[in-house]
């Protein structure tokens, strides 16, 4: 089984490599980055999307997949912005026990948070919810951070 993830996770990081060619436009591609996470995690995610940092510290949504989301992730509070401020991949199993959780939909019991890095500044974040508890590991975690090192080249 784990050997399938990783060798999954390797084809759709080629798939992303063809899929953003040449094309510079951020938001074009985040959208599509957004849905090819959205079908290789199938049922295993409710949402999964970006956030993008702006000035005062908030975080303001960009393209995703799922239910409508909070526009607006006020700096210092909740999951994103943990990840925001240690600059590190945050996984946590059961949202319900991290204080200051921002739910934006019910059926999200466990999440990880990639922050894309640009000259040692947080630019975007990438966010993924799941319905399963303790949903995403190591191998989450590594293959997500290749797949946002792919995309910061468009960034
Ligand atoms: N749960 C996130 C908010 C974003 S939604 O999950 C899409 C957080 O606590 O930062």
């Amino acid at each position: 089984m784990k050997k399938d993830k990783i060798k999954d996770s390797k084809l759709l990081l080629l798939q992303l490599k063809e899929l953003i060619n040449d094309e510079k436009d951020v938001i074009a591609q985040l959208a599509n980055a957004s849905s090819l996470l959205k079908m290789f995690y199938h049922d295993a995610i409710n949402w999964v999307g970006f956030y993008r940092l702006v000035d005062n510290g908030d975080l303001i949504l960009g393209p995703f997949q799922g239910k409508i989301a909070c526009v607006r992730l006020k700096k210092g509070i909740g999951v994103c912005q943990k990840a925001v401020i240690d600059q590190k991949t945050t996984i946590i199993d059961d949202v319900h026990q991290f204080s200051g959780h921002i739910a934006c939909d019910a059926e999200s019991n466990s999440e990880i948070v990639i922050p894309m890095i640009v000259d040692d500044n947080v630019v975007w974040v990438l966010d993924i919810d799941s319905p399963n508890y303790a949903q995403f590991d190591h191998i989450d975690s590594e293959f997500l951070t290749e797949f946002c090192q792919i995309l910061k080249d468009i960034l």
